[in-house]
């Protein structure tokens, strides 16, 4: 079942919109890049059967709905703040389960820097290609720690956050160390650094 979200929260952060021809090719090749990434992740995160997990600027949600088939999760809450993305979204998984997705699947319109969930809800946290965009420009890291900051606050404890980016590369693995998170796996590929980060289990 899907389930609705927020009002729309675009029009406090107009910038951090994508322009039609960014959304267009995030969409168009994101089957087959959405299919590398799961491959990765799967090789690498360990998460039992019937985990939750969050993904924040899902896109068109082919990966959300890889997730939680290949992991079986109890959970997979794909998040974007852009109402188009929502809606793009919403389709690939009305066209990849003409009989209605899985109840565990939700999509939803939600700001990775204000996440509309309480503190550790979840085991896992995936943004791919996103954290780069919760600022009003890509070079702004302040709203960037802000979404840190909420998916740390929505992370359980030994939970572990999955990204792919390209921009604030070493910044990003900077906070999470100064948070306590273990870094690693990494992947570089060019200027691109795909990473999982183990939040502490303990913080001093
Ligand atoms: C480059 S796209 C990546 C989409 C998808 N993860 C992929 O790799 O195909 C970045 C996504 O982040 C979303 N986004 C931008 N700012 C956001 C925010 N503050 N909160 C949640 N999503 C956001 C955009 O609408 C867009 O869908």
């Amino acid at each position: 079942m899907l389930k609705a979200g927020p009002a729309s929260l675009t029009a406090a952060c107009p910038m951090a919109e994508m322009r039609f021809l960014g959304r267009f090719f995030v969409n168009l090749s994101s089957g087959r890049r959405s299919r590398r990434r799961y491959d990765w992740v799967r090789a690498q995160l360990r998460l039992p059967p019937g985990s939750e997990i969050l993904e924040v600027g899902c896109g068109n949600g082919d990966l959300a709905a890889r997730m939680a088939e290949g992991f079986a999760l109890a959970r997979c809450v794909a998040v974007d703040l852009d109402p188009r993305q929502v809606a793009a979204a919403r389709r690939t998984l009305a066209r990849r389960y003409p009989e209605g997705a899985p109840a565990a699947i939700e999509i939803r319109e939600a700001d990775m820097t204000r996440l509309p969930f309480p503190p550790a809800s979840f085991d896992a946290v995936l943004a791919f290609e996103a954290l780069h965009h919760a600022g009003p420009d890509h070079h702004d890291f302040e709203r960037v720690s802000d979404a840190l900051g909420e998916i740390d606050r929505v992370l359980r404890t030994g939970g572990a956050l999955v990204y792919e980016d390209f921009v604030h590369t070493d910044r990003l693995r900077a906070w999470l160390t100064e948070h306590g998170y273990a870094i690693g796996p990494v992947v570089r590929r060019r200027r691109r650094e795909s990473v999982i980060a183990r939040k502490p289990l303990l913080r001093s």
